[in-house]
């Protein structure tokens, strides 16, 4: 028997304009901009499959059909890549969604971040699920696996948190501690605040789109009204859940690259090619004489 707090699911919400990254993100979605020779959103699947999900949700858009495009199987070309003696590409292309499930579910209208989780209700179904913002990279899994661990322990959800310095959260969701720091980074908060001005913001702990959520939770998105931006937001959601229920960040250590900006998207496809053993070496080389 699975045990309650067991997270299998994560949501990816990608059915966003993209309207930052145009003119490119007219006709290729932002998930599925390459950093080398991967699809962005495979680098989201890839962390959350090594923090023990099992089931993908990826809410896209009509508008996107690209994504689902990327699911599904393509005999032919697995077939053509094996004719002609490339049995390691066809095997990558043969183990998306092989070892993992994908189901993709869809938002009709951007109407904002928590009405797209909200579309993934009926997949999800009654347990703890995880969010991966796909424009946000992380160096590895390890921070998505403590917060699946912490929302297990406390039965509650849990928000990823970084540091930055105060004049930048303007840009950001921030947390509102309500106790200490422990040891591993766990803050028990009592509210989040979406987008304040320096002077009004609870800390300098932003959330870094990763979230472990009870399920709850889609009921306080079912009710959102129109928020910051006249968007529905995951935020407000999270603020009327944490109003009943204990609610936790955890601090990230881990590299994070906010590929929504073209800036952001080049530093993170730098920052992985060098950790590429393939590509690496030539890159540092080429670097060095720029
Ligand atoms: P963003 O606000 O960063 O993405 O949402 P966006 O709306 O595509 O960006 P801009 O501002 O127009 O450039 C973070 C993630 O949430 C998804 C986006 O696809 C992105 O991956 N999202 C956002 C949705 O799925 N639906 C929405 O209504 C809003």
């Amino acid at each position: 028997m699975v045990p309650a707090m067991q997270v299998r699911a994560a949501v990816i919400p990608a059915a966003g304009s993209g309207t930052s990254f145009l003119p490119a993100t007219k006709a290729v979605p932002k998930e599925l901009l390459p950093i080398g020779d991967v699809p962005a959103i495979q680098i989201i699947i890839d962390e959350a499959i090594g923090a023990g999900i099992e089931h993908i949700v990826v809410v896209s858009s009509p508008t996107k059909p690209g994504i689902e495009q990327y699911f599904e199987r393509d005999d032919a070309l697995i077939g053509l890549l094996k004719d002609t003696g490339r049995d390691e590409m066809a095997d990558r292309l043969e183990a998306i969604g092989r070892d993992w499930r994908v189901t993709i579910t869809y938002q009709d209208e951007p109407l904002g971040l928590g009405h797209a989780v909200g579309c993934g209700r009926d997949v999800v179904g009654d347990e703890a699920f995880a969010v991966l913002l796909p424009d946000e990279l992380m160096g590895d899994s390890s921070l998505l696996a403590q917060m699946c661990g912490v929302c297990a322990s406390t039965g509650g959800s849990v928000v990823g948190v970084k540091k930055v310095p105060l004049d930048e959260v303007a840009a950001y969701g921030v947390v509102a501690p309500s106790g200490p720091m422990t040891d591993d980074g766990v803050i028990p908060l009592t509210d989040l605040v979406e987008k304040p001005e320096p002077s009004a913001a609870p800390s300098e702990f932003i959330l870094i789109g990763r979230y472990v959520l009870t399920p709850d939770v889609f009921g306080d998105i079912a009710v959102l009204e129109p928020g910051t931006g006249g968007e529905l937001q995951l935020t407000d959601a999270l603020r009327r859940q944490a109003a009943r229920s204990p609610l936790h960040g955890v601090l990230s250590s881990i590299a994070r690259y906010d590929t929504s900006t073209p800036l952001g998207y080049l530093e993170a496809s730098i920052a992985f090619a060098l950790h590429d053993p393939d590509l690496s070496g030539d890159l540092r080389t080429y670097l060095a004489t720029l």
